[in-house]
């Protein structure tokens, strides 16, 4: 029988699918393993099954000998050489499209508790700090019909955009690679094609591109200059912003408070002054951390390595140019 390697013991579904096809061998830790142990317990392995940071190396594609694909429970795959896996005919899968109206619900709640002061607030009644019926330090801002700038328009970015629209009928703006006239006549978004001007009339700024050479930092000093107390959203990836002139952002009020499901680098350093902020608003990456789309990110994962095993079509591909 082929052998799986699954780098975390969270999956017990998706165990039980891949051990109708397979001998699944599970790394019975919540932790990711190390590069030595990936190329350990995938030695003779059809596939492997990892998770967003598992860094899948060259070390690792090249010491495989069986490997025929390489299974991430994410979308993105910044985590593996893909090129390497290109060159050894390795596969490699990804899951997107489960995961779209459950990271669009989590970005609009960090909307709503950035607009809001909710953690902020909270944080303040941890302390002991509610004394008596007071709410001017905690005066937040309205959502109602506020206008929503949003960075890179996927089918992440455009479900949050139906929320904004349809349940708070926000003013939403978007700058993107590509220009989408469906979603612009449907929804009545309005495309802005430089993103200067974009941020520079917002309310609220939410940040969806993808990470690529060309969105590194695409939010940097040049842009915080240009906001007015915008309220800053980031569930993308932390690079595509610059994470120490946010912090001067902050404290000269051109961002008001912050929101970052992602941050570089993950986990961030605990004794910043940036993630000690009383205006910052960290979560730990997650975004798709509902547990049916976890579940199902686990469920399509595995089917893709069934998929490569019985000779068809994966649901979600890499495809390696
Ligand atoms: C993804 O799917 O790429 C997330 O960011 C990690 O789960």
């Amino acid at each position: 029988m082929d052998k799986i390697f699954i780098t975390r013991n969270w999956h017990v579904d998706a165990v039980k699918l891949l051990e109708n096809h397979f001998e699944v061998i599970v790394w019975n830790n919540s932790n990711s393993p190390t590069e030595d142990d990936i190329i350990k317990y995938s030695k003779g392995c059809f596939g492997v099954f990892s998770e967003f940071d598992d860094i899948i190396t060259k070390n690792i594609i090249d010491s495989s000998d069986q490997l025929k694909i390489i299974s991430n429970r994410a979308v993105g795959y910044e985590n593996i050489d893909i090129n390497t896996a290109k060159l050894n005919k390795i596969r490699v899968g990804n899951t997107p499209g489960v995961l779209v109206e459950t990271c669009a619900d989590f970005t609009m709640g960090l909307l709503l508790d950035l607009a809001r002061n909710i953690t902020y607030s909270n944080r303040a009644v941890l302390k002991g700090n509610w004394k008596s019926f007071n709410q001017t330090p905690y005066l937040g801002t309205d959502v109602y019909k506020k206008k929503l700038a949003i960075i890179g328009l996927g089918q992440i970015a455009t479900a949050f955009s139906r929320r904004a629209i349809h349940g708070f009928q926000m003013d939403v703006s978007y700058w993107s690679r590509n220009r989408k006239i469906n979603l612009d006549n449907e929804l009545g978004l309005q495309y802005i094609d430089n993103i200067n001007d974009l941020i520079s009339s917002c309310d609220y700024l939410s940040i969806h591109c993808s990470l690529t050479p060309e969105t590194y930092r695409i939010i940097d000093k040049e842009q915080f200059m240009l906001m007015k107390n915008v309220k800053l959203i980031n569930t993308s990836r932390g690079p595509t912003i610059n994470q120490d002139e946010l912090l001067i952002a902050l404290n000269n009020g051109n961002v008001e408070s912050a929101a970052l499901d992602v941050t570089d680098p993950e986990p961030p350093d605990y004794n910043s002054e940036l993630v000690n902020h009383p205006k910052i608003l960290i979560t730990p990456h997650l975004g798709s951390g509902s547990r049916e789309t976890f579940n199902k990110m686990a469920l399509m994962a595995a089917q893709n390595i069934i998929n490569v095993h019985k000779n068809h079509e994966m649901v979600s591909e890499v495809i390696i140019d």
